[in-house]
């Protein structure tokens, strides 16, 4: 008995742990907003709650001075195409700890709604 409660206090502890530390990217709601896609994707993870970046991803604030929309729908499907040929992007990829997924889990229609937002300014 005591035995049996010791594992289930330790496994218990233990998944806890696991969800705090990793929360795996969750499927975002039919019609889910920028913000919402953002949150079911834990791209906060990297860039963090309010978009301005983290030591595992840069900030995501001004990316209308780099990308059109229609060339940031296409990077997040395919990130690693666009970091070959990009040397912005490839000095980022050293600089930061993290490394950019491929989102191409994500609909045409979902990764627009995200771009979308993304061209927006971070609010303060
Ligand atoms: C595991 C960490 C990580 C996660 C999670 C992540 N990113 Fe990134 N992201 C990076 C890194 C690092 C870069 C810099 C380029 C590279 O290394 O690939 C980057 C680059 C970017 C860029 C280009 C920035 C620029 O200045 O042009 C955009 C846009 C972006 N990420 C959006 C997102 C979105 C949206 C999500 C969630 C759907 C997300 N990222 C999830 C790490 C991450």
């Amino acid at each position: 008995m005591v035995l049996r409660r010791g594992l289930a206090t330790v496994a218990t502890v233990g998944i806890g742990a696991l969800g705090a530390a990793c929360m795996l990217p969750r499927d975002p709601p039919p019609g889910a907003s920028g913000p919402m896609i953002y949150e079911y994707q834990n791209c906060a993870n990297c860039h963090g709650e309010d978009r301005r970046g983290k030591t595992q991803g840069p900030p995501l604030t001004n990316l209308a001075e780099h990308w059109t929309r229609a060339n940031l729908i296409q990077y997040l499907a395919d990130p690693k195409s666009w970091i070959d040929r990009t040397p912005r992007l490839r000095k980022m990829r050293s600089e930061y700890s993290g490394e950019m997924s491929s989102y191409g889990n994500l609909t045409y229609a979902e990764r627009k709604v995200l771009a979308e937002w993304l061209l927006t300014e971070a609010s303060d």
